[in-house]
């Protein structure tokens, strides 16, 4: 029976994904009945490319894992591919079970997003069906956090974290002048706010900036917006907006459309960011006073230098518990965290089948959002806290971080 791992990773990158890759190796070259553990360039694409590294004989050391989990974004590389549907393209099918049979593979393990367990989802019902013996696993990450079934995502934390911690620098910064100003951060996060939510966590330590905070799941009113604005202004000389990049009109345009082309990614996603930028303007032209806008882009998802703890631990954890449940003879499924506690925070694995994962996205509850654009419900609070919870220290050269790197020459086959 063919007993060799394949590992790759896809879609957009987290300072997490790296953890789950370390998990998935760490953990296979503990079961002695795993052979090789290799790793495909670029996700599925490199698959199809025959573009694989051996990834086992790599590590040698506990230091080499430590390495690739304090590593942002994919060290395999990633891609935004689509795999088609069979009954259009059953020749690009063929072509991964091939490689995997060149490669007596036993054993897959995708680490993505939404359409990442898609492609996992679909190989795993091919294989089934063709009684090729592969089980096919799905690992989640994304800082998106939009992913059904699971708690939240790998990768989120960290980026939480990031948001967290740079909306108080923010803050500081803003307060210096004794002027009116209004500062708008952008956040990343698609259709889902979740990232923008961890904006607001600030005030726990009591400030009470941002003062403003615009998620995707509500509707936004560009004249809604400098009302809004104008009412904090009576309170606060620094205004401090977060907006997410996601955020859509009332008949669900994304107002970041209308400064963006309309380029798609792979999965004909919208290329989104720009949004803090048009407000800036906007603000401008309506209130005339000081504003700055402040995107931040990919820092939130490869600010590896403040990985929350919680997150890179529960990220191996998937990564090694995929492993354990596909040698215990699951496939099509995706493992998951299951929260059972707030207080003190716990989490179990779970697995559910990839089909409920792919290609869903899970929205903040509209419960927690508060209404006027100010808060969220402290449920809000209670979920996030605990998943930017804990630092990590990172191996430094120079004063500068220490990245992990794979000798990507692939192999010959
Ligand atoms: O994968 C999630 C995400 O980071 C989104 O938050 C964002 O809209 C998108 O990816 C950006 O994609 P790209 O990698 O193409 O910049």
């Amino acid at each position: 029976m063919a007993n060799n791992i394949l590992v790759a990773q896809s879609g957009g990158p987290t300072c997490a994904i790296n953890a789950s890759l370390s998990g998935v190796i760490q953990e296979a070259m503990r079961q002695e009945k795993i052979g090789a553990v290799y790793g495909a360039l670029n996700g599925i694409q490199g698959i199809m490319d025959r573009r694989i590294i051996r990834l086992d004989s790599q590590m040698h050391s506990e230091g080499d894992f430590q390495l690739l989990e304090s590593t942002p974004a994919m060290a395999l590389g990633s891609c935004r591919y689509r795999l088609p549907e069979y009954s259009v393209a059953p020749d690009v099918y063929k072509l991964i079970a091939g490689v995997m049979q060149d490669l007596e593979i036993g054993y897959f393990f995708y680490i993505g997003g939404n359409d990442s367990m898609d492609t996992a989802h679909k190989l795993g019902v091919f294989f089934a069906e063709e009684g090729i013996d592969i089980k096919v696993m799905g690992i989640p990450k994304t800082i998106d956090n939009d992913l059904p079934c699971t708690d939240h995502t790998p990768g989120f934390g960290s980026a939480a974290k990031y948001i967290a911690t740079s909306i108080l620098e923010i803050i500081r910064d803003t307060q210096v002048y004794n002027l009116p100003s209004v500062t708008i951060v952008e956040i990343m996060g698609r259709n889902a706010g979740w990232l923008t939510a961890a904006s607001v966590l600030p005030h726990v330590v009591g400030e009470k900036a941002p003062h403003l905070v615009y998620l995707p799941e509500v509707p936004f009113d560009p004249d809604q917006f400098i009302e809004d604005i104008k009412a904090a202004q009576l309170e606060h000389k620094a205004v401090l907006v977060a907006v997410s990049e996601g955020v859509k009109t009332a008949e669900g345009r994304y107002v970041a459309e209308s400064v963006q082309d309309e380029t798609v990614d792979a999965f004909g996603h919208k290329y989104l960011s720009g949004i803090g930028k048009y407000l800036e303007r906007y603000v401008l032209e309506k209130l005339g006073c000081k504003v700055r806008s402040v995107e931040l882009s990919v820092l939130q998802r490869c600010a590896a230098h403040i990985q929350s703890a919680c997150d890179i631990e529960e990220a191996r954890l998937l990564g090694a518990g995929a492993v354990q449940r596909a040698l215990a003879g699951e496939t099509g499924r995706m493992i998951a965290l299951v929260r059972t506690s707030n207080d003190p925070y716990a989490v179990e694995l779970g697995t559910f089948p990839l089909e409920e994962a792919a290609n869903k996205e899970r929205k903040v509850p509209a419960e927690w959002i508060l209404p006027g654009n100010k808060d969220l419900s402290q449920e809000a609070y209670d979920y996030l806290l605990p998943l930017i919870a804990g630092e990590r220290s990172c191996p430094v050269q120079a004063g500068m971080p220490v990245h992990f790197h794979f000798d990507k020459t692939p192999l010959e086959f």
